[in-house]
């Protein structure tokens, strides 16, 4: 009799081990050759997508913008080293005029006080102290002048007084005359600090010594008080 189960010839036959392939020529080449043919193929496709890739409207307006902003800081640094350069030099109208040593260029007390053309002022001492007067009448920009019969200041346009040290007397003017800041110095330090400032008001200045440098600042302009 027949067995009843029949063994299945395919689970009894056993499995033949793969055959191990023999290495293709191309596993074999070393990695410096691959590379070697890499090259001569020339770029692969996702390198020639991102050689060729456009720039996008975003990235060209990231583009502008940092090009915008670089030339825009460029500009500021240039403005701002310009600005900070002195806008005239030594004793032209604007900047700084030295005068010489205060007993040589100050006039006394009892003198007329002295015009000072390239500096565009009066140096006018008084019992106070000595001021540095803008030579230009405040009404309407006319050169007044002194008057020594009358011992004021007087304007030829509309008739504008002012007293010795630029107070308002009469006339058209709407304030006191303007004034320049005056420093003194030691010589022997003549760019170190000064040792004397006409005061935030233009108040005549007490002279430190007869040998004290004189300069005026005619880039610093204090406008005189409004009268009435
Ligand atoms: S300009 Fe001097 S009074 Fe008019």
């Amino acid at each position: 009799m027949a067995d009843a189960v029949t063994a299945n010839p395919t689970a009894a036959t056993p499995k033949a081990a793969p055959t191990p392939r023999p290495a293709t020529p191309a596993a074999a080449k070393p990695a410096a050759a691959h590379k070697e043919e890499a090259k001569a193929a020339g770029p692969s496709s996702a390198e020639l997508s991102m050689i060729q890739a456009p720039v996008t409207r975003r990235e060209f307006l990231n583009y502008a913008f940092l090009g915008s902003l670089g030339i825009f800081i460029v500009a500021l640094t240039g403005a701002t080293f310009i600005f900070a350069l002195p806008r005239f030099g030594a004793g032209e109208f604007g900047g700084v005029f030295t005068l010489g040593l205060a007993g040589e260029v100050i006039p006394s007390t009892e003198a007329a006080p002295a015009p000072n053309s390239p500096a565009r002022s009066w140096i006018s001492n008084t019992e106070a102290g000595v001021i540095a007067l803008y030579n230009v009448c405040v009404h309407l920009g006319c050169l007044y002048g002194w008057q020594e019969v009358t011992n004021r200041f007087e304007c030829p346009c509309h008739g504008s007084k002012y007293q010795k040290d630029g107070t308002y007397i009469e006339g058209p003017a709407p304030r006191s005359l303007d004034r320049f800041v005056i420093n003194f110095y030691d010589p022997a330090n003549p760019d170190g600090p000064p040792i004397a400032t006409t005061n935030a008001t233009g108040d005549p200045l007490p002279i430190p010594s007869p040998n004290a440098l004189m300069k005026v600042n005619t880039g610093s302009i204090i406008q005189g008080k409004p009268h009435g």
